[in-house]
């Protein structure tokens, strides 16, 4: 459960959450040794070819990655029917998992993610409203606001999103909540500097990461734009 605290810390931790997604799937275990020195976390999307059009990953492919990272394997579980597949994730090695606000059942996807020991996540789609996300703040450790539609990397960031990222954050602060805040969507260097701004501190990056000739240095570009965004904030 998202911790409550009497002084509210309005700077949870940054970090770059590098999205699988784009990555050699070919080469998956040498893809994640190559920017583990740059994060603690590790995105995988994970698609049912029914709730996004497309397919992706799946418990075996989890489990095969947990032999070869110690990162936190934050999951994204874009499906219509997570209740199915948690513990099987969980099994597999997923630290924390990520549902769809959009999927419904929510009460009982967050009870069963406790009941699991998984750490909970929830996400909204860019058009799903803040009001969606707002009943299960405190129940939660992580809201996700994705920044384009789900199903595929490579995608434009969608600015429309801002406004939602902060109310997010500002009912998060004004509840003393710690609530890690992440983006999924086109996510860069510049991009993160908005996100940032607005309240976000997870950044998940795919093709920003993935795409670029040094992954390990595109990761800490990315942290580092957000670093300076966020102590420019302060000063
Ligand atoms: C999209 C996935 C994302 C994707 C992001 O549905 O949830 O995690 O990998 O890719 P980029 O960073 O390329 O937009
Ligand atoms: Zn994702």
């Amino acid at each position: 459960m998202a911790t409550v605290d009497p002084s509210p810390t309005l700077a949870p931790t940054l970090r770059v959450a590098p999205s699988i997604l784009s990555a050699d799937f070919g080469s998956l275990a040498a893809a994640v040794a190559g920017i583990t020195p740059g994060t603690d976390w590790l995105h995988v999307d994970v698609m049912d070819g029914h709730f996004v059009p497309n397919l992706t990953i799946g418990p075996p492919v989890v489990a095969s990655l947990r032999a070869h990272s110690e990162l936190y394997f934050d999951t994204h579980l874009m499906i219509t029917d997570p209740a199915r597949y948690l513990e099987p994730f969980r099994d597999a090695g997923a630290d924390g998992c990520t549902v769809h606000v959009e999927v419904g059942e929510t009460t009982a996807l967050i009870a069963q993610m406790r009941d699991l020991g998984l750490r909970v996540g929830l996400a909204a789609n860019p058009d799903t409203a803040f009001e969606a996300l707002e009943p299960f703040l405190d129940q939660v450790d992580l809201v996700l606001c994705m920044t384009v539609f789900p199903g595929f990397g490579g995608q434009s960031f969608m600015g429309e999103v801002l406004p939602k990222i902060a109310r997010v954050r500002a009912a998060a602060d004004a509840a003393g909540l710690t609530l890690d805040v992440e983006v999924d969507g086109g996510i860069d260097e510049h991009t993160v500097v908005e996100v940032t701004r607005a309240g976000a501190n997870v950044f998940v990056a795919g093709s920003a990461v993935f795409n670029r000739d040094d992954p390990l240095a595109a990761v800490d570009g990315i942290l580092r734009a957000a670093t300076e965004e966020r102590a420019g904030v302060a000063s």
